[in-house]
């Protein structure tokens, strides 16, 4: 952590209103949580601050309900699943705000949970509003933000409120983050490199930018790959491509080589006629004949990926190399993941689908590290300043 922020473990909790910001926005089936890891990643923060003697009032946002009150994102479902981790009762409030919420705060005993409505049912979460941000800090003698995954948004409970608030600090998770990716960005062991998928290249153009001054060597895969081998010529078929994003590909892909950095682009493809399940898949070298469509990288662009991870020290990955939720599509993504867990090297993954693809390979447990925020950990990445970091300085 930046030696000007605060970790919770340096507050005195006793007795203290403790209000934590975390991300608890999991996907939800069926009224229930469907996936626990942020929730099971708050957990080290949770129970630190209530075996020191906190009233721990948590609170996150859950989807976008744009400042409207929506009983399907309600927190619920979150606190029944965090009771069941802490083994404590978890309140929900009726809301985030207000006289209501005020009284249950205060009649709060050290060692009790409450946990907060979305956030986000109100505007001024999102907004910003100082009046929103102040009443959430009314609820709080300290503040920490162990909500990495929205640690990119300037939000009234991310930034705003951090302002009014006597005492702030980060949670463990929060640490955990930032410190992983401070060693990506920061002296990384070298050789450093980057591995970068997902359908766009539009998406990935700042962090593409930053990284090119940092990493050895850039390994492209996924739909954004075809982008930048439409910007060489190639033919990409029926794959997509941001048409207009073909010259900034080309200006990347010189100012890698002005560099001096590798950047690595598939050299073959796993191609079909349609992006559905059970359709064949056949791989085909270089050009992608026009009725085809490229879901994967092929054979010869893993082992030529593999060939890199095996000789770097610090990866950073985001983004599958395919349709990976299609089978046979997935196979680049998965070989991937397996070179990743397979490796002596710092391996940290951000991202959604890289995540989901990481946890579907079974090898979670052999990466260094896998953060918590998708757009988060790409705009750390990009060299941005966080604005929920910002506020805890
Ligand atoms: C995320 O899931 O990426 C974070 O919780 C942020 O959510 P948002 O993109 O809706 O701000």
């Amino acid at each position: 952590m930046t030696h000007n922020i605060k970790v919770i473990d340096q507050l005195d909790l006793q007795d203290k209103r403790v209000f934590i910001r975390v991300d608890f926005n999991v996907p939800l089936a069926d009224g229930r949580v469907a996936d626990p890891t942020r929730i099971e990643a708050a957990l080290l923060t949770i129970r630190h601050a209530l075996d020191h003697g906190a009233k721990v009032i948590l609170a996150s946002h859950l989807g976008r309900p744009k400042g409207e009150r929506n009983p399907d994102l309600s927190l619920e479902p979150v606190g029944i699943a965090l009771a069941d981790y802490l083994k404590v009762k978890v309140k929900l409030a009726p809301d985030c705000i207000g006289p209501e919420v005020e009284r249950m705060v205060g009649a709060m005993k050290s060692g009790e949970v409450l946990l907060l409505e979305n956030l986000r049912f109100h505007a001024g979460e999102t907004k910003n509003d100082p009046d929103f941000a102040r009443s959430l800090a009314k609820l709080a003698d300290v503040y920490i933000n162990d909500a990495f995954g929205t640690a990119h948004r300037a939000h009234a409970s991310t930034e705003g409120m951090a302002h009014f608030v006597p005492e702030r600090g980060a949670g463990f998770l929060l640490q955990r983050e930032v410190d992983y990716l401070s060693r990506v960005l920061t002296n990384p062991e070298r050789p450093l490199i980057a591995i970068l998928g997902g359908a766009k290249v539009s998406d990935k153009i700042p962090v593409i930018q930053n990284l090119l001054h940092l990493v050895d060597a850039l390994l492209v895969g996924g739909a954004m790959a075809y982008t930048f081998l439409r910007s060489k010529g190639q033919q990409t078929g029926r794959s997509m491509v941001e048409e207009n994003q073909i010259s900034l590909a080309n200006e990347l892909l010189s100012a890698a080589k002005d560099r001096g950095v590798s950047f690595l682009l598939p050299t073959d493809h796993v191609v079909a006629d349609n992006a559905e399940e059970g359709s064949t898949a056949t791989t085909v070298q270089g050009q992608i004949p026009n009725e085809k469509i490229g879901l994967d990288i092929g054979p010869d662009t893993i082992g030529a990926f593999e060939e890199e991870i095996g000789k770097a020290r610090t990866i950073f990955w985001n983004g599958p190399m395919g349709l990976f939720e299609i089978k046979p599509f997935d196979k680049g993504t998965m070989a991937i993941a397996a070179a990743l867990a397979d490796s002596q090297a710092l391996t940290v993954v951000g991202g959604g689908d890289s995540v989901a693809a990481v946890n579907r390979s079974g090898r979670a447990g052999d990466f260094s590290h896998i953060s918590t925020g998708g757009g988060a950990s790409l705009e750390f990445l990009e060299g941005k300043k966080l604005p929920g970091l910002a506020a805890l300085e």
